[in-house]
């Protein structure tokens, strides 16, 4: 017969409540607040570990050789990146706690922690891996190098080489039917009742929309969705990008719903990460000062650079800049419309 599962034995609570040993407590120091630090980095930690198996199903999910948009797979992808997003946002207020914290209570016990920094938790730097982050896309490399033992360093190298939320996303969109697809557009009768090509007609409306200070965009345009060489070092290829717009300009179709919470999901990702770097940063300012951080570096510049230079998903926030009016669409065939509706008649 099983056991009874008992609430303290089912959550290990003897490890996890045993897992805190201050190390001004070692040093028969007087350090109030170092429970308060301990605790706060194992409970960001114990996220962090969520928000990898979030992450590894997804990357499940995307491997599989086709992915199917009418099935439960993209609602899960949708629903467990909602969730990463939940828990991030709670990452971000969890800042609070730790800033109850004064920076004299601080210093009672911050140089027993030298060399060990946050900037350590080989955690986030899955995460980041995963999301799409690479050791070459990151400010201060040789720093970060220099931070990591070799387990750590191997750990991050194995991730990278697995493809990434980014990648997979890109492969995903690329696979997108319609867009390219010339038989799903039979019937395509541009706004002007001339052209006959999507992509012609949205080209001469997204231009027609242009304010005079932006006529440079037409170039970025071309570049973002048709040049091979311009996207030949980006992540998103030019017909990942057509079909990402695609999905962004006719959202309101229930065939595109669900893809455009993708999309929006992973900017809102990218965005709560940011934030939390950017309460952490000013945290650690508000702290530290202007002082060097316990893991060496220079404290509160460092984070900045990293606050600028660490966003994954910028190319689909760029591609809110092509976007026209709803009322002045492409009017889409009929055909192609009940495709993308909930009846296929
Ligand atoms: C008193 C509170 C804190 C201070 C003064 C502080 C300070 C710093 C500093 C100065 C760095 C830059 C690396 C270095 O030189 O050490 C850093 C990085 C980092 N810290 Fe903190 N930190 C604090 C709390 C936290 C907490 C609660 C977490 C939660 C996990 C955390 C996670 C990180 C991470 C992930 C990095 C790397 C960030 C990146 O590369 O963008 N820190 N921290």
């Amino acid at each position: 017969m099983r056991k009874d599962v008992y609430y303290g034995e089912y959550l290990q609570l003897d490890k996890i409540l045993e897992a805190q040993l201050p190390e001004s407590d070692k040093e028969g120091i007087d350090a109030h607040d170092e429970m308060l630090f301990i605790i706060i980095h194992q409970a960001y930690e114990l996220w962090f570990k969520q928000i990898i198996h979030e992450l590894k199903s997804v990357h499940v999910i995307f491997n599989k050789n086709e992915i199917n948009d009418n099935a439960p797979d993209l609602y899960k992808v949708v629903h467990r990146l909602k969730r990463i997003a939940t828990i991030l946002d709670v990452a971000v207020h969890q800042l609070s706690i730790m800033e109850t914290m004064t920076p004299l209570d601080f210093l009672d016990f911050r140089n027993l922690l030298r060399p060990a920094s946050g900037f350590q938790s080989i955690q986030f730097k899955i995460v980041e891996a995963m999301l799409g982050l690479k050791l070459e896309n990151r400010f201060g490399k040789e720093y970060y190098v220099s931070q990591l033992n070799a387990k750590d360093k191997e750990i991050i190298r194995v991730t990278e080489e697995q493809s990434s939320v980014i990648e997979e996303v890109n492969k995903w969109l690329e696979r997108m039917p319609f867009v390219d697809d010339t038989s799903a557009w039979d019937g395509f009768k541009g706004t002007d009742d001339k052209s006959t090509n999507f992509w012609e007609d949205y080209r001469s409306a997204y231009k027609a929309s242009l304010t005079q200070g932006e006529k440079d965009n037409m170039e970025r345009f071309e570049k973002v969705f048709f040049e091979k060489e311009f996207t030949a070092d980006r992540r998103f290829s030019n017909k990942a990008n057509r079909a990402a717009l695609f999905i962004m300009l006719y959202r309101d179709y229930p065939l595109l719903q669900l893809p455009y919470q993708l999309l929006n999901l992973l900017l809102e990702i990218d965005e709560l990460m940011s934030m939390w770097r950017y309460r952490h940063m000013n945290m650690v300012h508000r702290m530290i000062g202007m002082r060097v951080g316990t893991g060496g570096s220079s404290g509160k510049d460092y984070l900045k650079s990293a606050l600028d230079k660490h966003y994954i998903f910028a190319e689909i926030a760029e591609l809110n800049s092509f976007l026209i009016e709803r009322r002045n669409l492409p009017k889409l065939p009929a055909n192609l419309e009940k495709r993308l509706g909930f009846v296929h008649g």
